[in-house]
């Protein structure tokens, strides 16, 4: 994409990767995703995070059309993970001038990462910097996602560059502002953001949404997706209500399935949720990457996992979701399990043992042998009932239709 003078002096120079097929080496990207720089242009320039090492041609190209990269007086780092970073060294090559701007925590990074040390200074929470025409100022906001991290602010336009936070996974199709597109086609992708990368940090995402509300807020510009120069407060409360565990009506069912068995009766269970009248996105882990069934999980309040016994436990595709959540601190979530054997149960009892041990509400259970008798289908619907009907109980008067 061509750059955008996003206000006055003020231009997205970013890039679309739409090659790389797993973000952190962990995360499928089937829309691509977008690394987005800002040049800040006063008297002295400013540009804000860069991009992968890869893209660092590209975003130097789009620097050009708006100014000659060599004039770059500050380099701007909110967050060192190299999806931000990693062009850095290459764009110090350029403009060996630039002083790379960062919080003191980022510094032995840059250094390890990019033996960069010359010209750098760590800046304070709060700390202006005057461009001459522009003013920008570093807030400290830790572990949004990393521990260095911070966002930027531009005092005359308002604009936030609030690195990860706010951010999502999809490319820029053609577009950079949130009200030019069908955000609905974005939401999943940034919810699945959310809960893949930043989830974990919930509490520090809420201190910063806390401490950056105090700011007179014009334009959100993250540094992954889209930019938000109308009702930025709309991506600020779907971030708050994710950090929260603010699950919507509904129910995610996992479940894994040997020779289907398993899977027969989550279509039971699925049936009971919709006889209550609750969405429910029925998931099977053996196909369905992590990435996703980590996003749905945390859509929903109602969560039901299904396994059938193997090697004595779960089935691996739901066990490695379970060990996904707790690494990711899902919390709040009302829960159903069911499992199923052959010649000796087990799945059923690490299930629950595992919902209890995360402190989530067990709401029922059930377990059956071989293929599901009709008695046996109609307990699991009864499992998606009850499960429903808390779900509903604990959400009076929200919206619950799919
Ligand atoms: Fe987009 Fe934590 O990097």
């Amino acid at each position: 994409m061509e750059p955008v003078e996003i206000r006055p002096g003020i231009f997205w120079v970013g890039v679309n990767d739409r090659t790389t097929d797993l973000f952190e080496g962990l995360w499928p990207l089937p829309y691509g995703v977008s690394y987005n720089a800002y040049l800040v242009v006063g008297k002295r320039i400013a540009l804000i995070d860069s991009a992968k090492s890869h893209y660092a041609e590209e975003l130097l190209h789009n620097i050009a059309q708006v100014v000659d990269p060599a004039r770059l007086d500050y380099l701007v780092v909110n967050h060192m993970e190299p999806d931000h970073s990693g062009a850095l060294p290459r764009l110090r090559s350029v403009a060996p001038q630039a002083e790379i701007l960062a919080t003191p925590p980022a510094l032995p990074m840059l250094a390890s990462l990019y033996g960069l040390t010359a010209r750098v200074r760590g800046v304070g929470d709060g700390e202006p910097l005057d461009l001459g025409g522009k003013t920008l100022v570093f807030h400290h906001i830790p572990f949004v996602h990393w521990p260095e991290t911070m966002a930027t602010y531009e005092t005359t336009a308002r604009v936030l560059f609030s690195g990860d936070a706010f951010g999502g996974f999809r490319a820029l199709d053609g577009a950079l502002f949130a009200d030019q597109v069908d955000f609905a086609l974005y939401e999943s992708e940034a919810l699945r953001y959310f809960s893949n990368i930043v989830g974990m940090q919930s509490q520090a995402v809420l201190r910063a949404v806390d401490k950056l509300q105090g700011l007179a807020l014009e334009v959100i510009a993250p540094a992954h997706g889209l930019i938000w120069r109308t009702d930025p407060e709309r991506i600020v409360k779907l971030y708050a209500k994710w950090a929260k565990n603010e699950g919507q009506p509904g129910v995610a069912l996992v479940f894994g399935s040997m020779y289907g068995e398993t899977r027969k009766m989550a279509e039971a269970v699925a049936q009971g949720v919709r006889d209550s009248g609750l969405a429910v996105s029925v998931l099977d882990a053996s196909r369905i990457h992590a990435s996703f069934l980590i996003q749905e999980s945390w859509r929903f309040a109602g969560l039901i996992l299904g396994s059938p016994t193997y090697d004595t436990g779960v089935l691996p595709p739901v066990e490695h979701l379970l060990r996904l959540l707790e690494r990711k601190r899902l919390r709040n979530r009302v829960v159903g399990v069911f499992g199923s054997f052959s010649w000796r149960g087990g799945a059923r009892a690490k299930l629950e043992e595992k919902v209890r041990e995360l402190g989530w509400e067990l709401v029922g259970s059930l377990e059956f042998s071989g293929a599901p008798t009709p008695e046996d289908l109609r307990r699991g619907r009864e499992l998606g009932r009850a499960v429903a009907a808390r779900v509903k109980q604990i959400h009076v008067g929200a919206d619950s239709h799919a």
